[in-house]
């Protein structure tokens, strides 16, 4: 059996070398993208794995995985939205996902992000800059304990970020299409979302992107929003219409936003930007220069345990379905 690794990061190599070496499979590193130009190496190999935010929608993919023999492309990643599903399913290929690998790692980015604002250490750092460290009026915070923090999705990641809030003293609130059970004594559910937005100081969304989904937060019910509240998205960044976002901030009915995810993060997401005419068009420039934004990109899932639980799931899920032929951790 023989696996090609896709898009291989300098900090996953150990994890996929220690992975092969436990579990004697030969794993083969490509470090360039899975794309119509590279779908090719993977002739041989039984299954690839690749980390990639950049979509994988063209049908000439799968066409040639499947001409190739590949039966699986097993995503280092939770979600899959980068992946054309229907047309996997179509040329018989699998996609499978790792639904878990830290949920503590996003969770303790989202609470980040929140008290970074909350304290207003952008501002700080600002006026600092300029020698300036004077307590003034506009730089005084709330206590996140006597803040409600509003939960928007309460699975395995928002149940965390959840219960670590809770544990600095907030009360906690939350809303989900489904009740979570493990959710009482954590947070009491929101009559709907409406109700959420309007009880909460600061928001936090833990969100799937679905058709549903997209654009959750939106001209229409971002008003709903308290004066003066924090949003975060260590979701997905479509999960909210950033022009609308950043009319709020604007107008000073938000305080701030803290971004992860940005529904044009493919535009830099782990880049170094020399030529920042690359993101003229976007609101990128805008987003980065302000204190009253924490825009970071995609790095809620980049810590230790999270990435050598990605890597080693991943190929467990290939190793998994060559020895058994049971698809683990299927999405289509
Ligand atoms: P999960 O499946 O455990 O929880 C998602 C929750 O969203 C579920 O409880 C579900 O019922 C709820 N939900 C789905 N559609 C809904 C709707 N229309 N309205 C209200 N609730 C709805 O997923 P998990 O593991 O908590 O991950 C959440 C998301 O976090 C992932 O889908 C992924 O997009 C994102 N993520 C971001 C990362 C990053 O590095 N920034 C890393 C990992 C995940």
């Amino acid at each position: 059996m023989k696996i090609l690794a896709y898009h291989v990061q300098e900090y996953e190599v150990d994890a996929v070398k220690n992975w092969a070496k436990n579990n004697d499979i030969q794993v083969d590193i490509e470090y360039g993208l899975l794309t119509v130009d590279s779908v090719d190496k993977a002739k041989g190999y039984d299954g690839v794995t690749t980390q990639q935010v950049i979509p994988v929608k063209d049908e000439e993919i799968y066409r040639k995985l499947k001409e190739n023999g590949v039966k699986q492309i097993s995503s280092r990643t939770a979600g899959v939205d980068m992946f054309d599903l229907d047309l996997a399913k179509k040329y018989g290929i699998s996609i499978t996902n790792v639904p878990q690998y830290s949920p503590n790692a996003i969770a303790e980015l989202a609470v980040t992000h929140a008290m970074m604002l909350l304290r207003n250490i952008n501002h700080i750092k600002t006026a600092q800059a300029t020698g300036n460290f004077k307590w003034e009026k506009r730089v005084i915070s709330k206590e996140i304990r006597s803040c409600v923090v509003g939960i928007i999705g309460t699975g395995r990641i928002g149940l965390t970020t959840a219960k670590l809030f809770k544990g600095l003293g907030a009360e906690v609130i939350g809303y989900d299409v489904f009740k979570n059970p493990n959710a009482e004594g954590v947070l009491e559910y929101a009559s709907d979302l409406e109700d959420l937005l309007s009880r909460s100081d600061v928001v936090s969304l833990h969100l799937p992107l679905t058709e549903d989904t997209y654009h959750l937060i939106n001209k229409d019910n971002i008003k709903f929003m308290k004066e003066g509240a924090i949003l975060i998205n260590t979701g997905r960044g479509a999960l909210l219409d950033i022009d609308a976002v950043l009319a709020e901030l604007d107008s000073g009915h938000l305080k701030a936003a803290g971004l992860d995810v940005l529904e044009c993060e493919t535009l830099y997401v782990n880049q170094k930007i020399d030529d920042r005419e690359k993101l003229e068009d976007s609101p990128v420039p805008n987003l980065m220069s302000r204190d009253d934004v924490n825009l970071t990109g995609h790095f809620a899932f980049f810590t230790e345990t999270a990435v050598d639980n990605l890597v080693s799931t991943s190929l467990d899920n290939i190793k998994c379905h060559n020895e058994t032929g049971e698809v683990v951790n299927s999405m289509n």
